[in-house]
């Protein structure tokens, strides 16, 4: 069994617990507007994958609690950190303290986990115009970089409001994944025996994407994170009717789509656009392949 920290933190407000809450327990972005304000450390286990866990530490943002993560508490937040994640609100009227706790961070991060990936997530975009959103992304982006150095940021922008949350996540648990290129093999054979336009392989609860195989191209970039978004709100209604997901089938005129469990973890979408190829094979091709991805 493998444990991974995962640091979550930024200043108070910023949404960091209303990420967490939607992308590993089920709320509805409507629902964080219900959050009180995060005490010193929230730690939760998340059982991603047979033998991934993730340890979540939620850490307060109010400055009383930022002051002792870094005075205090330094060596037990900042050690063995796999992950970083630093959350900035857009909305922030008190950018140059917000950049001055981040780089705070950054120098326990360096003293105590320095080999943890760091990731910036510039929050609460849909606040802001959407002809602004790349230009502000882009100079937030830049600022960032810059002061991160020696260290290396990835930045994403996000919102609880649309799929650019699980953009996000999925890139960020993509990097906690074991034997991520095995997997991608896997996937890759697959696609060529099924002969499959695309296979996307989801962590179950979360519905993040975290592997994929694209045999023919597509042109929207953004599909597998829609995909994420959509799938866990029909989730969502369905546990609302006291009914469990279980599997998709949606088809049309030029392709076949299928959602099915592939492991006890994950569920696998798999794309067809060959007409000859029924729905029955296809799904007996899934369920024959489910024991190579366990
Ligand atoms: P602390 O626990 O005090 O550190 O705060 P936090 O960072 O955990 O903030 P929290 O998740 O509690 O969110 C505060 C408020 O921001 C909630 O009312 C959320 O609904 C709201 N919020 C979170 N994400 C977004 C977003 O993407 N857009 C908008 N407009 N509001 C958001």
């Amino acid at each position: 069994m493998m444990r991974k920290k995962v640091l979550l933190m930024g200043k108070s407000g910023g949404g960091k617990t209303s990420m967490r809450s939607i992308i590993f327990a089920n709320y509805s972005a409507k629902d964080t507007r219900r959050l009180g304000a995060t005490m010193d450390v929230e730690q939760s286990y998340v059982r991603f994958l047979g033998n991934l866990i993730l340890n979540l530490w939620d850490c307060g943002g109010q400055e009383a609690f930022m002051e002792s993560y870094f005075a205090t508490q330094k060596d037990n937040i900042f050690k063995n950190v796999e992950v970083l994640i630093y959350v900035f609100d857009i909305q922030s009227q008190e950018v140059d303290k917000d950049l001055h706790y981040y780089q705070s961070c950054l120098e326990s991060i360096l003293q105590h986990s320095c080999n943890a990936k760091i990731f910036c997530l510039i929050h609460k975009m849909d606040l802001i115009s959407e002809e602004m959103r790349t230009t502000i992304f882009t100079e937030r982006e830049n600022i960032l970089q810059d002061l991160s150095k020696p260290l290396q940021c990835s930045c994403f922008r996000t919102s609880i409001y649309d799929e650019t949350l699980y953009r996000a996540w999925s890139q960020i648990v993509y990097q906690l994944v074991p034997n991520v290129k095995g997997l991608e093999k896997t996937l890759e054979n697959f696609a060529e025996i099924i002969d499959a336009d695309e296979i996307l392989l989801f962590e179950k609860a979360t519905f993040l994407v975290i592997s994929h195989c694209t045999r023919k191209e597509h042109r929207d970039s953004h599909r597998f994170e829609k995909i994420s978004d959509i799938i866990k709100q029909f989730k969502l209604s369905c546990s609302k009717l006291a009914a469990a997901f279980q599997s998709m089938e949606v088809r049309n005129s030029t392709f076949a789509c299928f959602i099915e469990l592939c492991t006890p973890n994950t569920y696998v979408m798999v794309v067809i656009s060959d007409p000859t190829i029924s729905s029955e094979v296809t799904l007996m091709n899934i369920r024959s392949a489910r024991k190579v991805f366990e």
